[in-house]
């Protein structure tokens, strides 16, 4: 899932929206129950994941599953609200390949969001979280093999989130009065939530938020020299914090509860988003 296959896919998006489409100032993927923001992008067009050459078929319930190309605050953005999880049986250069395609489309920003549980006792379901650094818990990573054309071999990591575009994102949330912490997010492989005790060893390793996804993407992202900034939804306190136990179902409903805040936040950044 290198180059090569980017290309690929990347040609046949750029054939579905026409030679005239300009290159979009970011890429965005939507994580779960953040998929509204795809209702507001405009002129879009719609391609299903299934169609992408090199993308799978199957996601989990409550992805659409579809990459959408068009504008948002007036921006050409590119945008999937969906995305492919290492818990899905996929290997992590999959997880990350969509990336690649953003890169490959000329986005030299990458947004990321996710919905995460909180593991900093303050937080709670529906707060949003700039994420500052990660911790990959996976102990899997997307550049493993031999090194793909435009990959650095071992990328720095020293600052994966762009400091500039958290800076940026936290005034986006000034504009619009949406509160927005900011914290470390931590990549755990799933499907299983965590249990109290590791919730407890995350808490004190300095983890704020757990999650499944975003770290194999940030990853390539950063292989590739693309910006990188992302955000993840607070679901649900991590077990052992709340006496509530936890469901995809409790996830997806508390997702959605805050898509508005979200939507409103991502849309001013990049409305605010330099050209490239
Ligand atoms: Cl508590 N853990 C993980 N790993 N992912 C989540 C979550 C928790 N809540 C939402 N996504």
């Amino acid at each position: 899932m290198g180059a090569g296959a980017a290309r690929v896919a990347a040609d046949y998006i750029r054939q579905r929206v026409g030679p005239a489409a300009p290159a979009p100032v970011c890429g965005i993927v939507l994580g779960s129950g953040l998929g509204g923001l795809a209702d507001r992008l405009v002129d879009a067009v719609r391609i299903p994941f299934s169609h992408v050459p090199g993308f799978p078929t199957a996601t989990v319930a409550g992805h659409a599953g579809q990459l959408l190309v068009g504008t948002l605050a007036d921006r050409p953005v590119v945008a999937l609200a969906g995305r492919f999880h290492m818990y899905e049986g996929h290997e992590a250069a999959l997880a990350a390949f969509p990336v690649r395609v953003l890169h490959a489309l000329g986005a030299p920003v990458y947004i990321a969001s996710n919905a995460a549980g909180g593991v900093r006792r303050t937080f709670s379901a529906g707060d949003l979280m700039l994420i500052a650094d990660h911790m990959n818990l996976m102990f899997r990573n997307p550049l493993i093999g031999s090194t793909e054309p435009g990959d650095e071999r071992f990328p720095d990591m020293s600052d994966p989130y762009d400091r500039d575009l958290r800076a940026r994102m936290r005034a986006a949330a000034q504009v619009v009065g949406v509160p927005l912490h900011e914290g470390v997010y931590c990549g755990l492989l799933g499907p299983t939530y965590e249990t109290p005790s590791e919730v407890r060893m995350l808490e004190r390793m300095g983890v704020d938020a757990v999650g499944m996804s975003t770290v194999p993407e940030v990853i390539v992202a950063r292989a590739l020299g693309m910006r990188a900034v992302a955000v993840s939804c607070i679901t649900n306190k991590a077990a052992g914090l709340s006496a509530e136990k936890l469901s995809h179902a409790e996830v997806m409903e508390a997702g959605k509860a805050v898509a508005g805040h979200f939507e409103a936040l991502i849309t001013e950044f990049v409305r605010q988003l330099p050209a490239a």
